[in-house]
């Protein structure tokens, strides 16, 4: 079974993660289907918007850790604009088309780094947003130093991206980036809804509406890289190891 979901109803292309045993946590190959659902929407002109989904519970736990593990410890240096994650990102970023996020459960990291890169997110009350990069001895990634104070304000971005806060999804919507709760287990119909709402518009005009009210691209692109050179530094410390073996060991102790 895929780990990645990857249906058209109608207008709207519906892309799901489906690793629910382990609460959607991203592996390589499920970033680049992922990217790959999105960039093959991009010219396909019967695709006017884009529903991103997890499963209940589950939106995604953000990178593999045992990924993060292997990669960090290989003795190689890595860059994280080639990883999977970049991968992803990049492909949000440049999807010109609408995206809407459906979140029922947990939004670790590059889950939470996601709603920034998205148009309209969907989230239960019970949904959980974090970004426990710090903590993990890493940075923030996908342009998010830049895009989440610029949406939430300087302190609250510092509480979620540095300090690591957990938030659910009503304190989300209170903090700006979540547009509307849904309740439990209607996160991905609601989305759906908002997604025909919007694929009835006019496509060219939303379209451009879009690209308007985004930072210019290179300026995202430049964060991007910065965070990503850290990121890749990061990877590699004594810090982020034995934070990732902590982990990882936990359920052993
Ligand atoms: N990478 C690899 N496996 C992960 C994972 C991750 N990021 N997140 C969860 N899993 C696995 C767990 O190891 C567990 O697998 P097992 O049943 O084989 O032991 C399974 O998914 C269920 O996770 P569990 O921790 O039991 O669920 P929970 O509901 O108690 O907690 C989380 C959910 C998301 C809060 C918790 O799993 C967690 O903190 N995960 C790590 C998140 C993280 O740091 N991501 C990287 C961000 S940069």
């Amino acid at each position: 079974m895929s780990h990645v979901l990857v249906r058209d109803e109608g207008a709207v292309r519906v892309i799901t993660m489906n690793r629910p045993e382990k609460k959607n946590a991203l592996t390589q190959e499920m970033y680049h289907s992922i990217a790959g659902a999105l960039d093959s929407a991009t010219g396909d002109k019967a695709i006017r918007c884009i529903v991103i989904a997890g499963q209940p519970g589950a939106f995604t736990a953000g990178n593999d850790l045992a990924d993060f593990m292997a990669a960090g410890s290989s003795g190689e240096r890595q860059e994280f604009g080639t990883s999977g994650g970049a991968t992803l990102l990049h492909a949000l970023l440049r999807n010109p088309k609408p995206l809407v996020a459906a979140v029922d459960g947990v939004a670790v990291g590059i889950g939470t780094t996601m709603m920034f890169h998205c148009d309209y997110v969907v989230a239960t009350k019970a949904s959980m947003f974090a970004t426990p990069f710090v903590g993990l001895g890493l940075v923030p990634e996908g342009a998010s130093s830049l895009l989440m104070p610029r949406a939430l304000g300087h302190q609250k971005a510092f509480e979620i991206l540095v300090m690591g806060r957990r938030i659910d999804g009503e304190a989300a919507h209170h903090a700006g980036f979540v547009n509307q709760v849904a309740a439990p287990g209607q996160a991905e119909a609601d989305a759906l809804t908002v997604a025909q709402e919007i694929a009835a518009l006019p496509p060219e005009a939303v379209a451009i509406s879009k690209r308007l009210m985004r930072l210019p691209p290179e300026q995202v692109a430049e964060r991007f890289a910065l965070e990503g050179k850290h990121f890749g530094e990061q990877m590699r410390s004594p810090e982020a190891l034995s934070a990732f073996k902590g982990f990882l060991d936990r359920k052993r102790a």
